[in-house]
């Protein structure tokens, strides 16, 4: 009788625990913070789960207090970079750095020979891909810049091999960084093969296949006052100062200035003349992996652009 009681009373103590416990008002934090690792399929050694939450929670209030400044043209949100810090996802993302001797001009660019109102968007012929954390940017930018150039002007849908440029084309870096204007040429010079045949592995390895059937006749720099234009006709590859684009959701993109450091594409611009940014982050980022940056030479946009012919 009296080890029933006792039985009982334990029970009574341990469901009133446990009660209090779920009835715990959970923060806000906790709960995205927990989201957060299964969306993004993070998992952390016990010592770093601490630290990386400390920053998780750091960049989590910087992002509330952004999209409750009304004066901001665009929102913030968490993605995948949300437990990194600032250096931390410069060191991985932002490996561009332009040719030796190279400044960008800090005159007003003017877009030429286009009509006002003009708008062209080519979203949807284009796909989102990630370069997961390797720091080839810049072979994203010109294999989408020949996918969109094969697809826009022949019709042809090609799903070409990032990790052959990281790998083969050796006037670049691969993870550490490199240059889209290069890397088109290899692929004038040697061709591209298919991303089933050289899939992407985002990390530096050796040379498997050094060409491939796919090719183009010509690489063509753009003039500044020309990109719109271009544009017009086919996506286009570009570089840009990212420093602040981690945690970008939506909206007109202006918060930069022309220290050029990220290679992504232009695929269109709106009838105010506002840019249409791929980037090579996955879908989860952005708008659904798109950005819209500032007409005008926003973020160094037109200094550096190139295109397949
Ligand atoms: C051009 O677009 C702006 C808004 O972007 C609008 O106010 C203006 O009326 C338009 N002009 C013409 C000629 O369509
Ligand atoms: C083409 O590939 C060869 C062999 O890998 C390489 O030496 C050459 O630099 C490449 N061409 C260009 C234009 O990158
Ligand atoms: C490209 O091909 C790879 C390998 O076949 C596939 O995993 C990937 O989903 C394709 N990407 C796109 C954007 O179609
Ligand atoms: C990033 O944004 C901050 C304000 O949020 C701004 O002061 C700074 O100049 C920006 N950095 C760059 C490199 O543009």
């Amino acid at each position: 009788m009296q080890k029933t009681l006792l039985v009982a009373g334990l029970t009574l103590l341990l469901s009133t625990i446990g009660y209090i416990q779920n009835q715990q008002p959970v923060d806000e934090v906790s709960m995205v913070f927990k989201q957060f690792k299964i969306s993004y399929s993070k998992s952390y050694a016990y010592v770093e789960e601490a630290y990386r939450r400390a920053i998780f929670e750091q960049n989590f209030a910087k992002i509330l207090a952004h999209n409750a400044d009304p004066t901001q043209t665009y929102t913030v949100g968490v993605n995948q970079f949300t437990d990194l810090t600032q250096d931390e996802f410069a060191s991985i993302y932002l490996t561009y750095t332009p040719p030796e001797g190279w400044q960008p001009s800090d005159e007003e660019v003017v877009q030429e020979g286009v009509q006002p109102n003009d708008s062209v968007d080519w979203r949807s012929q284009v796909r989102v891909k990630d370069q997961g954390t390797c720091g080839s940017c810049w072979a994203f930018s010109a294999i989408g810049a020949v996918e969109a150039f094969l697809k826009v002007t022949k019709g042809e849908n090609h799903n070409l091999s990032e990790q052959q440029l990281v790998d083969c084309d050796k006037a670049s870096s691969g993870c550490n960084g490199g240059y889209p204007d290069k890397a088109l040429k290899y692929i004038q010079a040697n061709g591209s093969t298919t991303e089933s045949s050289y899939p992407y592995a985002a990390k530096n390895q050796a040379c498997k296949t050094a060409t491939g059937t796919t090719k183009i006749s010509g690489v063509q720099n753009i003039a500044k006052t020309g990109l719109q234009a271009a544009i017009k006709q086919y996506p286009i590859s570009v570089c840009v100062d990212a420093s602040n684009w981690s945690g970008y959701k939506q909206g007109i993109f202006s918060n930069c200035n022309k220290n050029i450091n990220h290679a992504v594409m232009a695929v269109g611009y709106d009838a105010s003349g506002n840019w249409i940014i791929k980037n090579s982050w996955a879908t989860s980022w952005g708008q659904n992996g798109f950005m819209f940056l500032q007409a005008g030479d926003t973020c160094g946009v037109t200094q550096l652009a190139v295109r397949a012919i």
